[in-house]
Protein backbone atom coordinates (compact mmCIF):
# COMPACT_ATOMS: atom_id res chain seq x y z
CA UNK A 1 0.00 0.00 0.00
CA UNK A 2 1.31 3.09 -1.37
CA UNK A 3 2.14 5.74 2.13
CA UNK A 4 -0.97 8.39 0.40
CA UNK A 5 -3.24 5.39 1.29
CA UNK A 6 -2.70 5.16 4.99
CA UNK A 7 -4.77 6.74 7.04
CA UNK A 8 -3.40 10.23 7.13
CA UNK A 9 -5.05 11.29 10.91
CA UNK A 10 -3.25 8.15 12.12
CA UNK A 11 0.20 9.46 10.99
CA UNK A 12 -0.81 12.57 12.78
CA UNK A 13 -2.19 11.23 16.12
CA UNK A 14 1.37 9.61 15.77
CA UNK A 15 3.19 11.92 15.13
CA UNK A 16 1.33 14.73 17.99
CA UNK A 17 1.38 12.06 20.94
CA UNK A 18 5.02 11.19 20.20
CA UNK A 19 5.98 15.03 20.16
CA UNK A 20 3.36 15.40 23.71
CA UNK A 21 5.45 12.56 25.10
CA UNK A 22 9.15 14.23 23.81
CA UNK A 23 7.87 17.56 25.44
CA UNK A 24 6.49 15.44 29.09
CA UNK A 25 9.56 13.63 29.53
CA UNK A 26 11.25 12.41 26.66
CA UNK A 27 13.74 10.00 28.11
CA UNK A 28 11.28 8.56 30.20
CA UNK A 29 9.19 7.53 27.50
CA UNK A 30 11.82 6.36 25.03
CA UNK A 31 13.17 3.62 27.37
CA UNK A 32 10.69 3.61 30.75
CA UNK A 33 13.21 2.04 33.15
CA UNK A 34 14.10 5.35 35.39
CA UNK A 35 11.90 8.74 35.12
CA UNK A 36 14.79 11.02 35.54
CA UNK A 37 18.19 10.11 33.55
CA UNK A 38 21.48 11.53 33.92
CA UNK A 39 23.07 12.17 30.21
CA UNK A 40 25.36 9.34 31.24
CA UNK A 41 23.01 6.81 32.42
CA UNK A 42 20.55 7.40 29.19
CA UNK A 43 23.59 6.83 26.80
CA UNK A 44 25.17 4.19 29.10
CA UNK A 45 21.72 2.08 28.17
CA UNK A 46 21.87 2.46 24.42
CA UNK A 47 25.19 1.09 24.85
CA UNK A 48 23.89 -1.73 26.41
CA UNK A 49 21.61 -2.00 23.82
CA UNK A 50 23.65 -2.20 21.53
CA UNK A 51 25.96 -4.93 23.44
CA UNK A 52 23.24 -6.83 23.40
CA UNK A 53 21.11 -7.00 19.77
CA UNK A 54 24.07 -5.68 17.93
CA UNK A 55 27.99 -6.57 18.91
CA UNK A 56 26.82 -10.55 20.17
CA UNK A 57 25.32 -10.47 16.63
CA UNK A 58 27.88 -8.99 14.18
CA UNK A 59 28.05 -12.36 11.89
CA UNK A 60 24.53 -11.69 10.30
CA UNK A 61 24.73 -7.95 10.52
CA UNK A 62 28.18 -7.38 9.39
CA UNK A 63 28.88 -10.31 6.79
CA UNK A 64 32.33 -10.12 6.70
CA UNK A 65 32.07 -6.39 6.19
CA UNK A 66 34.00 -4.05 8.32
CA UNK A 67 31.66 -2.33 10.73
CA UNK A 68 33.46 0.59 10.13
CA UNK A 69 32.25 0.61 6.62
CA UNK A 70 29.20 -0.05 6.91
CA UNK A 71 26.08 2.20 6.91
CA UNK A 72 23.10 1.43 9.26
CA UNK A 73 20.05 2.68 9.22
CA UNK A 74 18.15 3.22 13.04
CA UNK A 75 14.19 3.69 12.67
CA UNK A 76 12.18 5.18 15.23
CA UNK A 77 15.54 6.95 17.19
CA UNK A 78 14.24 8.84 19.95
CA UNK A 79 16.44 11.16 21.63
CA UNK A 80 19.46 9.46 20.07
CA UNK A 81 20.18 6.70 22.86
CA UNK A 82 20.99 3.80 20.87
CA UNK A 83 22.01 6.06 17.67
CA UNK A 84 25.25 7.46 19.73
CA UNK A 85 25.81 4.17 20.40
CA UNK A 86 25.69 2.99 16.86
CA UNK A 87 27.97 5.70 15.76
CA UNK A 88 30.98 4.27 18.00
CA UNK A 89 30.91 1.09 16.01
CA UNK A 90 29.60 1.56 12.59
CA UNK A 91 31.21 4.29 9.70
CA UNK A 92 27.84 6.02 8.71
CA UNK A 93 24.36 5.93 10.89
CA UNK A 94 21.07 7.44 9.31
CA UNK A 95 18.24 7.93 12.06
CA UNK A 96 14.80 8.79 11.74
CA UNK A 97 11.81 9.14 13.69
CA UNK A 98 8.15 10.78 13.39
CA UNK A 99 8.71 13.21 16.38
CA UNK A 100 10.23 16.42 15.69
CA UNK A 101 10.57 16.84 19.33
CA UNK A 102 12.57 13.74 19.45
CA UNK A 103 14.82 14.32 16.63
CA UNK A 104 15.53 17.71 17.98
CA UNK A 105 17.24 15.88 21.16
CA UNK A 106 18.86 13.25 19.04
CA UNK A 107 20.49 16.09 17.05
CA UNK A 108 21.44 17.49 20.45
CA UNK A 109 22.74 13.96 21.57
CA UNK A 110 24.96 13.57 18.15
CA UNK A 111 26.57 17.08 18.05
CA UNK A 112 30.18 16.66 17.04
CA UNK A 113 29.52 13.14 15.39
CA UNK A 114 29.33 14.09 11.96
CA UNK A 115 28.74 10.79 10.48
CA UNK A 116 25.43 10.06 12.56
CA UNK A 117 22.29 11.88 10.68
CA UNK A 118 18.76 11.76 12.30
CA UNK A 119 15.83 13.52 10.14
CA UNK A 120 12.46 13.88 10.89
CA UNK A 121 10.13 11.26 8.78
CA UNK A 122 6.28 10.60 8.01
CA UNK A 123 6.07 8.04 10.51
CA UNK A 124 5.39 5.08 7.40
CA UNK A 125 8.32 5.16 5.45
CA UNK A 126 12.17 6.57 4.33
CA UNK A 127 11.32 9.05 1.62
CA UNK A 128 12.93 11.42 4.08
CA UNK A 129 16.18 9.78 3.20
CA UNK A 130 15.94 9.41 -0.60
CA UNK A 131 17.56 6.50 -2.27
CA UNK A 132 20.70 5.74 0.13
CA UNK A 133 21.60 2.14 0.53
CA UNK A 134 22.12 0.65 3.35
CA UNK A 135 23.61 -2.54 4.77
CA UNK A 136 21.70 -3.08 8.42
CA UNK A 137 18.51 -1.79 9.57
CA UNK A 138 17.71 -1.63 13.19
CA UNK A 139 14.74 -1.12 15.39
CA UNK A 140 14.20 -1.41 18.77
CA UNK A 141 11.07 -0.66 20.64
CA UNK A 142 8.89 1.42 17.80
CA UNK A 143 7.21 -0.91 16.17
CA UNK A 144 5.51 -2.14 19.77
CA UNK A 145 3.58 1.76 20.02
CA UNK A 146 2.66 1.52 16.11
CA UNK A 147 -1.19 0.40 16.65
CA UNK A 148 -1.30 0.08 12.32
CA UNK A 149 -0.51 -3.63 11.04
CA UNK A 150 -0.06 -1.34 7.41
CA UNK A 151 2.10 0.98 8.84
CA UNK A 152 4.88 -1.97 10.24
CA UNK A 153 4.26 -3.24 6.63
CA UNK A 154 5.23 -0.37 4.63
CA UNK A 155 8.11 -0.15 6.89
CA UNK A 156 9.39 -2.89 5.82
CA UNK A 157 8.97 -2.69 2.58
CA UNK A 158 10.78 0.77 2.67
CA UNK A 159 13.44 -0.98 4.50
CA UNK A 160 13.71 -3.50 1.59
CA UNK A 161 13.85 -0.70 -0.69
CA UNK A 162 17.24 0.72 0.81
CA UNK A 163 18.73 -2.28 1.99
CA UNK A 164 21.67 -4.25 -0.25
CA UNK A 165 20.67 -7.83 -1.36
CA UNK A 166 21.56 -10.33 1.18
CA UNK A 167 21.52 -7.52 4.36
CA UNK A 168 19.80 -8.12 7.58
CA UNK A 169 16.71 -5.66 9.09
CA UNK A 170 16.75 -6.58 12.71
CA UNK A 171 13.97 -5.14 14.45
CA UNK A 172 11.57 -5.98 17.43
CA UNK A 173 7.68 -6.28 17.03
CA UNK A 174 4.88 -6.26 20.01
CA UNK A 175 4.32 -10.38 19.77
CA UNK A 176 1.88 -10.33 23.02
CA UNK A 177 -1.87 -10.13 20.90
CA UNK A 178 -3.24 -9.54 24.77
CA UNK A 179 -2.00 -6.23 25.07
CA UNK A 180 -3.49 -3.99 22.44
CA UNK A 181 -6.06 -1.72 23.65
CA UNK A 182 -7.68 0.15 21.24
CA UNK A 183 -6.60 0.80 17.09
CA UNK A 184 -5.49 3.91 17.55
CA UNK A 185 -3.39 3.69 20.76
CA UNK A 186 0.15 5.03 19.96
CA UNK A 187 1.45 3.37 22.93
CA UNK A 188 0.43 -0.73 22.67
CA UNK A 189 0.36 -1.06 19.49
CA UNK A 190 -0.99 -3.91 16.75
CA UNK A 191 0.59 -7.68 18.22
CA UNK A 192 2.02 -10.12 15.75
CA UNK A 193 2.05 -13.70 15.65
CA UNK A 194 4.12 -15.55 14.40
CA UNK A 195 2.66 -16.82 11.15
CA UNK A 196 2.01 -13.01 10.55
CA UNK A 197 5.34 -11.78 11.13
CA UNK A 198 6.27 -14.44 8.22
CA UNK A 199 3.50 -13.69 6.04
CA UNK A 200 5.23 -9.87 6.21
CA UNK A 201 8.67 -10.94 5.64
CA UNK A 202 7.23 -13.41 2.63
CA UNK A 203 5.55 -10.16 1.08
CA UNK A 204 7.95 -7.90 1.70
CA UNK A 205 10.90 -9.97 -0.11
CA UNK A 206 12.90 -10.98 2.98
CA UNK A 207 13.41 -14.60 4.62
CA UNK A 208 11.95 -14.27 8.03
CA UNK A 209 15.58 -16.79 9.12
CA UNK A 210 15.16 -16.00 13.18
CA UNK A 211 12.39 -15.41 14.82
CA UNK A 212 12.71 -14.67 19.14
CA UNK A 213 9.78 -14.28 21.40
CA UNK A 214 6.75 -15.39 19.27
CA UNK A 215 3.90 -14.50 21.82
CA UNK A 216 5.57 -11.93 24.11
CA UNK A 217 6.61 -7.98 23.86
CA UNK A 218 9.54 -7.95 22.38
CA UNK A 219 9.01 -10.23 19.53
CA UNK A 220 12.60 -9.90 17.79
CA UNK A 221 12.64 -10.67 13.74
CA UNK A 222 15.91 -11.58 11.53
CA UNK A 223 14.64 -10.44 7.93
CA UNK A 224 17.46 -11.25 5.63
CA UNK A 225 16.71 -8.97 2.10
CA UNK A 226 16.28 -11.87 -0.57
C1 LIG B 1 10.17 4.08 23.08
S1 LIG B 1 10.92 5.21 21.96
C2 LIG B 1 12.42 4.33 21.54
C3 LIG B 1 13.48 5.17 20.91
C4 LIG B 1 14.74 4.43 20.51
N1 LIG B 1 14.45 3.34 19.61
C5 LIG B 1 15.46 3.90 21.72
O1 LIG B 1 15.43 2.69 21.95
O2 LIG B 1 16.07 4.71 22.42
C6 LIG B 1 9.91 5.04 20.51
C7 LIG B 1 10.27 6.03 19.42
O3 LIG B 1 9.58 5.64 18.23
C8 LIG B 1 9.11 6.80 17.59
N2 LIG B 1 7.99 6.42 16.74
C9 LIG B 1 6.75 6.04 17.13
N3 LIG B 1 5.97 5.79 16.06
C10 LIG B 1 6.77 5.99 14.97
C11 LIG B 1 6.55 5.89 13.57
N4 LIG B 1 5.38 5.53 13.07
N5 LIG B 1 7.59 6.16 12.75
C12 LIG B 1 8.79 6.56 13.24
N6 LIG B 1 9.05 6.69 14.56
C13 LIG B 1 8.05 6.39 15.41
C14 LIG B 1 8.73 7.74 18.72
O4 LIG B 1 8.68 9.09 18.32
C15 LIG B 1 9.84 7.45 19.73
O5 LIG B 1 10.92 8.32 19.54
Amino acid sequence: MPTTELDPSLLEKMRREWDERAKENARYYVATANEDWTDEAFFASGRQTVSEEILTDMTNICQGKDPKEMTVLEIGCGAGRVTRALAEVFGRVYGVDISGEMVARATAALQGIPHATVVQNNGADLQALGDIQVDFAFSSIVFQHIPSREVIHNYVREVHRLLRPGGLFKFQVQGDATLQTSADDTWLGVPFSDAQAVEMAEACGFEPRYRHGAGEQYFWLWFFKR
